[in-house]
């Protein structure tokens, strides 16, 4: 489903920030694999979704999205297939605008259908359904504006928005980070529940390494815009945060101690 080869990113080149954020990753993700990614501040997680979500382009090697190379397509145009959510709260949703409404627009979206033509019964009991699913009691509350919402109601609004059409790839950047760790906790678990219900392929980038272990079939972590380990199978099933972070003294040649800060 996803098929990254040997991709390259510098930013400033040829000055004095220059700095290689991916040193040539390849990365392939077979259709309904959710892989959990972690990594220390830098390591050029947030860089590699941003490539493979087409924000900017890379310097050198290709990415596949089902079979389409959309290496050289503008972000617009990847959008289709992807799915996206970030750790701000407040990125994935219009505040000013009704829960149903925001709903509305991530249905009708690629369809060049806005909201002109009204929300009709139907469509209205389909979100109904889908709010449910949050257990929030948002289904109760499909007209109130969403500036009015908690960053974690906000956030599994804005989970729901970019599930809605089944994206062929769902792509989920520290959407907990933000958020009190029971809200977390919960959005976490809807995660979980949708991605397994419509069997998404997924990259989640957390922070946690107690949430990369818990989800997912496959977990890489990155390290300096590499991907240093990739654990899928039985050995993912058995891992714990001091296998991790024994792994990672391997592949870094740090301590342990130096580790836990990077990483927690
Ligand atoms: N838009 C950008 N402009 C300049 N440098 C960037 C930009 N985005 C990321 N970087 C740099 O690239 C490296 C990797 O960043 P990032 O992918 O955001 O790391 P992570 O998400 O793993 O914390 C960092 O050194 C960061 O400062
Ligand atoms: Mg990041």
């Amino acid at each position: 489903m996803l098929e990254i080869k040997n991709i390259w990113k510098t930013f400033n080149a040829n000055t004095v920030n220059e700095k290689v954020a991916l040193r040539g990753v390849s990365l392939t993700l077979n259709d309904g694999e959710f892989v959990t990614v972690i990594g220390g501040n830098g390591a050029g997680k947030s860089t590699l979704m941003n490539a493979v979500a087409g924000v900017y382009p890379v310097d050198q090697g290709s990415i596949t999205i089902d079979g389409v190379d959309v290496t050289h397509l503008p972000e617009h145009k990847r959008a289709p297939y992807i799915g996206r959510v970030f750790q701000d709260p407040m990125m994935g949703t219009a505040a000013t605008m009704q829960i149903e409404e925001n709903l509305a627009l991530a249905a009708r979206r690629g369809q060049g259908r806005g909201l002109k033509s009204g929300i009709t019964k139907a469509e209205r009991e389909e979100y109904r359904e889908l709010l449910k699913i949050l257990d929030l009691g948002l289904e109760e509350r499909m007209t109130s504006k969403v500036g009015l919402l908690s960053g974690g109601q906000r956030q599994a609004l804005t989970l729901l928005m970019a599930t809605l059409k089944k994206p062929k790839l769902l792509l989920l950047d520290e959407h907990t980070a933000a958020l009190d760790p029971k809200t977390a906790a919960k959005v976490l678990e809807t995660t979980e529940t949708i991605v397994q219900r419509d069997k998404l392929t997924t990259l989640m980038i957390t922070h946690n390494m107690r949430d990369a272990i818990a989800h997912g079939d496959r977990l890489i972590m990155m390290y300096e815009g590499r991907v240093a380990i990739d654990v899928s199978g039985e050995e993912k099933k058995k891992l714990t945060v001091e296998g991790l972070l024994e792994m990672f003294s391997k592949v870094s040649g740090s301590d342990e101690a130096d580790d836990k800060l990077l990483l927690s």
